[in-house]
């Protein structure tokens, strides 16, 4: 029998009532974050895939900018205004920070079901937890002591990888001597820390980093060492192109594709870019520690944190958490955005070169006790004084403070924050 025109006019009315019926059932979970950049978006999109088989649709808070600033402007306004999204990416002290004041959901039993305490490390479980309870739960882990280049460019100036402080200057020299930018860099606050925290590692070491960035030594942030870590930085601007100011960090990261720049120091979100523009790690790009870092992971970790809610509400939230849990997305994630997996018992099997040597560091750097938390990535000290070292670093690095200058201004201001 064929269909006649009132039955497949019936059919269609029945096809879109479910699809009306289903949506209507989703639950729909709004989330704050900053990935608005290529590689961030396409690492996103796999978690708002995994949402919408467990029934959850995801509405989209996207706040750009890189580091988060502006993200944590708007949560502020949200939570003032009574409205706090469900969930929010958020980086270590800020997580403190909120747990503070008692806003946060507790995470506590969907964690001891899954086993969470046994799977995230130490130092990551550090800013997942507030008086015992689970309150963030770990997406990835990223590190900031890295060096992106252009393999065509290294290839064509016989440059090999840098593995001290003259080296690397030597290398930037050669590329500037070329006609080419040397050092792709985008002048934004957070970005001109994160080059810092990897001049620090270079210069002192991780303990003297731990003294200075981390317990804020007045010794040992006015010492020749912090004296060096400045001029250094100074160096470094001299390598730089006149158009760095204000420059987002995956714009300075297309400077290097298409080989206008040879070098980025930059943390391994910058591979996210790489990937999606269809690069090969070894290939058209390399990645390797910062000279003279080589032993030391300067880390974030992308967390997202629940706000306290009732009902369905809560319901999709612990769905959210244990989607973010699961060892799949974790790898699969983590294989598009330039992250390791926060979970330490992930295979490397799916990720290329640069991830594989990222996930066998974090494991070394942990047994060695040299897995730190990046400043700049508001892992080291609460926000206010990682905004007052934001403040000294830029100025100095746009030449508005001399060394001497940066020193005693980084000292007041920690003195005032403390
Ligand atoms: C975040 C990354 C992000 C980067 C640039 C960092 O603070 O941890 O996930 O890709 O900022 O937006």
């Amino acid at each position: 029998m064929r269909p006649t025109i009132l039955m497949r006019t019936c059919l269609a009315v029945l096809f879109a009532w479910c699809l009306i019926a289903t949506r209507a059932g989703a639950v729909e979970v709004e989330v704050l974050h900053w990935w608005t950049a290529g590689g961030e978006a396409a690492a996103l999109g796999i978690l708002k895939d995994r949402l919408k088989e467990s029934g959850i649709d995801w509405k989209d808070v996207p706040v750009a900018g890189g580091g988060g600033t502006q993200a944590m402007t708007v949560l502020r306004a949200r939570v003032t205004s009574g409205n706090p999204p469900v969930a929010v990416q958020m980086l270590g002290f800020d997580i403190v920070d909120w747990a503070e004041l008692g806003v946060l959901a507790d995470l506590n039993e969907t964690a001891a079901a899954e086993h969470w305490d046994r799977v995230i490390p130490a130092a990551i479980q550090r800013f997942s937890k507030a008086d015992g309870r689970w309150i963030a739960v770990p997406v990835d882990v990223h590190s900031v002591n890295w060096v992106w280049a252009n393999q065509a460019l290294l290839d064509e100036l016989k440059i090999a990888q840098p593995r001290t402080w003259k080296d690397f200057i030597a290398a930037l020299k050669k590329v500037k001597d070329s006609g080419r930018i040397a050092l792709a860099h985008g002048g934004q606050p957070w970005q001109d820390a994160t080059l810092f925290d990897s001049v620090v590692m270079l210069t002192g070491g991780p303990d003297f980093y731990r003294q200075a960035l981390i317990d804020l030594d007045s010794e040992a942030l006015d010492s020749d060492t912090m004296r060096e870590v400045f001029d250094r930085m100074l160096v470094l601007r001299g390598f730089v192109d006149d158009n760095f100011s204000g420059r987002d960090w995956n714009l300075a990261t297309a400077m290097v594709i298409r080989g206008e720049a040879a070098f980025q120091v930059m943390g391994d979100w910058v591979k996210g870019e790489f990937i999606t523009a269809g690069k090969v790690p070894g290939k058209d790009f390399a990645c390797f520690r910062f000279p003279g870092t080589e032993n030391t992971v300067l880390f974030n970790s992308d967390q997202f944190v629940m706000f306290r809610v009732g009902g369905e509400m809560r319901e999709a939230q612990l769905k959210l958490a244990t989607a973010i849990m699961n060892p799949k997305f974790q790898s699969a994630f983590s294989v598009i955005k330039g992250s390791v997996p926060a979970r330490t018992d992930v295979p490397d099997a799916d990720f290329d070169a640069c991830g594989k040597q990222g996930m066998a560091d974090l494991a070394r750097a942990d047994a060695a006790g040299t897995l730190i938390g990046s400043m700049a990535h508001g892992h080291a000290a609460p926000a206010a004084v990682k905004n007052a070292f934001y403040d000294v670093i830029t100025a100095h690095f746009n030449g508005e403070l001399d060394t001497e200058e940066a020193i005693e201004e980084l000292l007041d201001a920690v003195e005032s924050v403390r």
